[in-house]
């Protein structure tokens, strides 16, 4: 299946009660293997999740550490670009040269390399002495 058809797909079972906002992500790891996640609400607004994380967390869970492409969509006019967080969470697994899709669910796309959506980012170099 296609990183886009996979993230259209789990977008479906995203917990979005409070936001009526439905995201699916869905990541290819270094394995080829692509992992899901989808965005799930709290009635405790900060403790909901994004979909990106969930993704993050189902490759970790698998044992896996690199994303080679990912995929983002949600409903909107606009392809939704990953929040801050996630721009983190996703630089801690994808080299700076990383494809990052976001897509709309009618059909409008555009492509940023992790380095675009996370410029400077915090790295394990910023903890050297
Ligand atoms: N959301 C994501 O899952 N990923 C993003 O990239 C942007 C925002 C979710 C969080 C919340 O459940 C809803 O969209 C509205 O912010």
């Amino acid at each position: 299946m296609s990183l886009k058809d996979a993230a259209k797909a789990v977008r479906e079972n995203a917990y979005a009660p409070y936001s009526k906002f439905k995201v699916g992500a869905a990541i290819r790891a270094a394995s080829g293997t692509v992992y899901v996640g989808c965005n799930v609400e709290n009635v405790a607004y900060p403790e909901g999740t994004c979909a990106e994380a969930g993704a993050i967390a189902a490759m970790a869970a698998a044992g896996e550490t690199r994303i080679t492409e990912a995929f983002v969509i949600a409903g909107a006019a606009l392809p939704v670009t990953p929040c801050g967080g996630c721009r983190q969470k996703l630089a801690e697994f994808c080299t700076p040269d990383v494809r990052v899709t976001m897509a709309t669910t009618g059909g409008v796309e555009q492509v940023m390399t992790m380095a675009e959506l996370l410029p400077g980012a915090f790295g394990p170099a910023h903890m050297e002495e």
